[in-house]
């Protein structure tokens, strides 16, 4: 049965000018797309939904800053799509929020599974999401060695560091897909993240303080 999943399960990682990250995630028995941040422009994660012939059925924002959420509308224009994002972001976020997720909520599209994770600290209403239970899309929360800021409007340490506790209690084995090309690499398991992300291994808030 999981062998099937991950068949049917695609996940293509775009980039968006500098050095934000979409994510495109599909089903290959149902065609239905799912883009995790259109960024600031959304015209190659557009291009790429139409040139695999899928049907976008869901747009969700890791959290509402304008390099991840900024193109909603356009997105919006061009597809029939609903919008999914935490409620304490979406007041921020460029149209309307058709699907709040809190913590733990969980959305099937076709064969693919996607659950919900709220990890405040970069913004108050920043989540997390594990596609299939194999990737971890973290928006801005966690970067491959290191992790979002907190000194932004709605940014908060102690949130952070609560944030990233609850990631390190995640699996070694899923794969971490960050918001922002900031890494020595593009993607990276988890497992090798706890071992080498300065903001992972960080035992106490205090020394996460003073490294953050
Ligand atoms: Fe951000």
């Amino acid at each position: 049965m999981l062998q099937k999943q991950l068949l049917l399960m695609v996940i293509e990682q775009i980039l968006v000018g500098q050095d934000n990250f979409s994510y495109l995630v599909y089903c290959e028995e149902t065609k239905q797309s799912a883009l995790v941040d259109p960024g600031s422009n959304a015209s190659r994660a557009m291009k790429r939904n139409g040139e695999l012939n899928l049907d976008l059925k869901y747009v969700i924002n890791t959290h509402h800053h304008y390099d991840h959420a900024g193109d909603n509308i356009r997105v919006k224009e061009a597809n029939d799509c609903k919008f999914i994002a935490s409620r304490m972001d979406s007041e921020k976020i460029p149209v309307n929020i058709d699907i709040f997720v809190a913590d733990g909520e969980i959305i099937n599209m076709g064969s693919v599974q996607m659950k919900f994770i709220h990890t405040p600290g970069h913004t108050s209403g920043g989540i997390c999401v594990i596609v299939d239970d194999k990737y971890l899309l973290t928006g801005d929360t966690l970067f491959i060695g290191d992790c979002g800021r907190t000194d932004l409007p709605g940014g908060s340490n102690e949130q952070m560091y609560a944030s990233l506790l609850k990631l390190k209690s995640l699996p070694d084995d899923l794969i971490v897909y960050p918001g922002h090309d900031y890494g020595d690499k593009v993607f990276d398991d988890l497992g090798n993240q706890k071992k080498v992300n300065k903001t992972l291994i960080a035992d106490s808030l205090d020394v996460f303080s003073e490294i953050s």
